[in-house]
């Protein structure tokens, strides 16, 4: 099944009626050219706040700005015609309150015509979460590993073990109640999300948590190989196109340093029409 096996772009919506079907799929996608490849074999594209690390080399997604979401997000509208969009709201756009979420979430959606955004944060979010769902933006929630807090959560590491697993179950549940219409569920145990995915009513996105979730999500340039600068368990390469790239790259460099590059169908002559 894919997203328009009914001819009709997926709104939130109907993501939200898919829970316990067919499991859904997500991409992040930050280019048109990569968001036109991802669209034809995706229910969702996510336009992640990861961008800031894995196009523009930042330690962390901390220092991802509002304006860096809003043209990353219209790149990848332009290349979408059938999957659905969802911007990740960056760090400080929204943790003062429901006011300071729903101005930058509205700016996002109108700004690249997004059908939603995600927020990260389980309890202390669904007070935003609610209010902005009243007001006509739809939230994807993101519990369990939230990067955004890695400086309070003290490392990238996986969410709700032993006596912690009350946590993220809360969470989780919150941001159901809340009206969240999917929940990110990331680097939480394999049997802990299973069992979050059966109890909640709304559809869970699973990034490193398990195969029972309701759906997947991986970085793009994670399952292609082109982010090698480090590589979470839950990463399955699909492609090594860095490898493939770098080998391009070297040939290149070798033809241009032996004149090789540029041949004779690659220049032009003096007669029109050669
Ligand atoms: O920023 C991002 O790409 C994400 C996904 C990994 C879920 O939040």
């Amino acid at each position: 099944m894919s997203a328009t096996v009914e001819g009709k772009r997926p709104v939130p919506p109907d993501i939200r009626a898919r829970k316990g079907g067919v499991p859904l799929v997500m991409l992040t996608a930050y280019t048109t050219p990569v968001a036109r490849l991802v669209d034809p074999h995706c229910d969702m594209v996510l336009v992640g706040d990861s961008l800031g690390m894995v196009l523009h080399g930042l330690p962390s997604t901390l220092g991802v700005t509002m304006e860096m979401m809003i043209l990353h997000g219209q790149a990848v509208a332009r290349g979408l015609s059938r999957a659905m969009l969802v911007v990740d709201m960056p760090f400080g756009a929204y943790e003062e309150g429901p006011a300071q979420a729903f101005r930058n979430a509205a700016r996002l959606m109108a700004e690249t015509g997004a059908a939603a955004v995600k927020l990260e944060g389980g309890a202390h979010m669904a007070e935003t979460i609610a209010f902005l769902a009243a007001r006509g933006v739809p939230v994807m929630a993101h519990v369990g590993l939230t990067p955004q807090a890695v400086n309070t959560l003290g490392g990238y590491r996986v969410q709700g073990r032993g006596g912690d697993a009350d946590r993220i179950r809360e969470d989780a549940a919150a941001v159901a109640g809340a009206g969240a219409f999917a929940v990110v569920l990331e680097k939480v145990p394999d049997a802990l999300a299973a069992e979050i995915t059966r109890s909640l009513p709304i559809p869970t996105i699973g990034i490193g948590a398990s195969a029972d979730c309701d759906g997947q999500v991986l970085v793009v340039d994670d399952m292609l190989g082109l982010f090698t600068a480090f590589r979470p368990k839950f990463v399955k390469r699909y492609a090594e196109l860095g490898a493939e790239a770098d080998r391009a790259i070297a040939a290149y460099a070798a033809e241009v340093r032996a004149r090789r590059f540029p041949a004779p169908e690659h220049v032009f002559g003096a007669e029109p029409g050669r």
